[in-house]
Parts: C-alpha cells; sequence; structure tokens
C-alpha cells in the first residue's frame, strides 16, 4: 500500500475546529489561476458575487447569475487543491422560499464542487439556513452591509450605529448561528459590535471592516492587490499595485512592438539549417 501521503481540501469542519484559535485567512477568487496563487496561503476562498462589480464591470451585485457563480466557482475549484471553497448564491436564488434555496445550492454544490455556499441575510433567512444544513449543504451566513440589499438598506453604510440596529444585529447573528451556519460574514459592523458577538456565537465569524477580534478576516483579491481601482472602501488595505505593475508592462511591451524591438530572435522560429541553405 503507498505510504504517500494525500494532502485533503479544507472543509467546513476542519475550519470550524479554528475557532478561538489561529484567525482565518479568506480572500475572494473568481478563476482558476488566480485560485491558484492564492491556494497555498489562504483557508478559505470565496467566490464572491463582488465578482459582478470586479470582473464584469456591473454597477452592483444584483445582475450576477447562477450560470455566471457556478462557471467561476468551477474554475476556482479546478485552481485550487487545498483551500475550503465557497460560492456565493445570487440576488433572487435563494429568497423565494426555502425549497428554492435548496434546489439552486444543490445545483452550485454539484455543478462545481465546491465546499459550501453563502447567503446573505439574518432572522429572515434563518429557516432557509437550517432547511439547507439539515439536508447537507453547509452554509455561510452573510449579516450586516448586505451588498444584494443595497436599495432597502440605504447603500453601504456601516451597521450598528443605534441600538435599534445594534439589537437587529445581534437577533441576525443568533438567528443564522442557531439556524446552523458554520460561518458568518460580518460586513461593516461596527467594532465592538462585531468584538462583543464573536465570541458569543458558534459559528466562526469573518470580518470585512468589521473586527481584528472575529475568528478570520476576507477582502475582496482585486482591492488589495490594487487590480480594482474605481473606489476603495474604508476597509480595504492595499497590499499591492498590480494596476501599476500591468500599465508599466503594457506601456514596455507597446513601445518595444513599436520599435520592431519585440519579438527578438529568442522569441521566434528560425527556418531548419536545411531550408536556410535552400536544400529543401
Ligand atoms: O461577494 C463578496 O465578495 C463578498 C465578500 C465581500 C464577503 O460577499
Amino acid at each position: 500500500m503507498s505510504t504517500q501521503s494525500f494532502q485533503r481540501r479544507k472543509n467546513a469542519a476542519d475550519l470550524m475546529r479554528l475557532k478561538g484559535q489561529t484567525p482565518l485567512v479568506c480572500l475572494t477568487a473568481y478563476d482558476a489561476p488566480t485560485a491558484k496563487i492564492l491556494d497555498p496561503h489562504v483557508d478559505l476562498l470565496l467566490v464572491g458575487d463582488s465578482m459582478g462589480m470586479v470582473v464584469y464591470g456591473l454597477p452592483s451585485t444584483l445582475s450576477v447569475t447562477l450560470d455566471m457563480m457556478i462557471a467561476h466557482g468551477a474554475a476556482v475549484v479546478r485552481g485550487s487543491s487545498a483551500a475550503c471553497v465557497v460560492v456565493d448564491m445570487p440576488f433572487a436564488t435563494y429568497q423565494e422560499s426555502p425549497q428554492v434555496a435548496y434546489r439552486n445550492a444543490a445545483r452550485i454544490m454539484a455543478e462545481t464542487g465546491c465546499s459550501a455556499i453563502k447567503l446573505e441575510g439574518g432572522e429572515e433567512m434563518a429557516d432557509t439556513v437550517h432547511f439547507l444544513t439539515q439536508r447537507g449543504i453547509p452554509v455561510v451566513g452573510h449579516i450586516g452591509v448586505m451588498p444584494q440589499s443595497l436599495n432597502a438598506l440605504d447603500g453601504y453604510r456601516s451597521r450598528g450605529k443605534t441600538a435599534v440596529d445594534s439589537d437587529k444585529l445581534r437577533r441576525d447573528a443568533h438567528a443564522v448561528d442557531n439556524a446552523g451556519a458554520f460561518a458568518i460574514v460580518f460586513e461593516g459592523i461596527i467594532e465592538p459590535l462585531a468584538r462583543e458577538l464573536s465570541p458569543s456565537l458558534h459559528a466562526l465569524t469573518i470580518g470585512i471592516g468589521a473586527s481584528a477580534a472575529c475568528d478570520g478576516q476576507i477582502l475582496v483579491t482585486p482591492d488589495m492587490v490594487g487590480l480594482f481601482t474605481e473606489f476603495t472602501p474604508k476597509f480595504v488595505k492595499r497590499y499591492a499595485d498590480v494596476h501599476q505593475t500591468i500599465c508599466d508592462a503594457v506601456a514596455g511591451y507597446a513601445k518595444e512592438v513599436r520599435a520592431r524591438e519585440f519579438p527578438g530572435p529568442e522569441h521566434i522560429f528560425a527556418a531548419p539549417a536545411a531550408v536556410r541553405q535552400g536544400q529543401s
């Protein structure tokens, strides 16, 4: 029997063991080559519906479709081998009923090979989270700023600034936790509230613009590497300037093409010696 060790992809149970231990490193990915670069460094790759804005140039996440999420989710699974891959359920594919949510979540799981799905919503989505988790679909919740509800929730403003809103977020967090989500994204929740809630939940909390006290952090990769530069939310830290790197590379290429310096001898195919000597 072979003694070779086989590296298994992380799943929800593996990640839950990290609650209260080492913070989880999470990033978004939308394609196979990027997933391959990120995979050795992260615990979780989210195929987020932020893709609509940062990849497709759409004005919001609202017109992202199930087919788009499935195509990109499958690419990220193919490009990675270790990270837990979570695929977002897009707008209007789960809000109608737990049954509709199950049908669409099952399609995402079966057609991408991902490890879990994510959906936005608090108390109002708890029955759906319960329905899915009871039927073998691991769920990541998402409360606070919820981009799919931007028309109902006063845009992308941070959450929890009033006592009423803080109480609503407390109820949301506990409802999604009790419904069985293994992780909950806290987006744009004021720091003290995120810090208070995180240890009180069974689920892992994954902060974005929330608190370093969360069980993990996530950023949108094109934001943090400086590839998406249309606007930069306050919670984004830029770790690289890929936009500038690509600009420099393209300017260098354009200059060399116009000067007939590219392609050089090392980039072209010389004729075989016999042809060169006219002896075909
Ligand atoms: O769609 C997304 O990328 C997300 C993250 C911001 C958490 O939901």
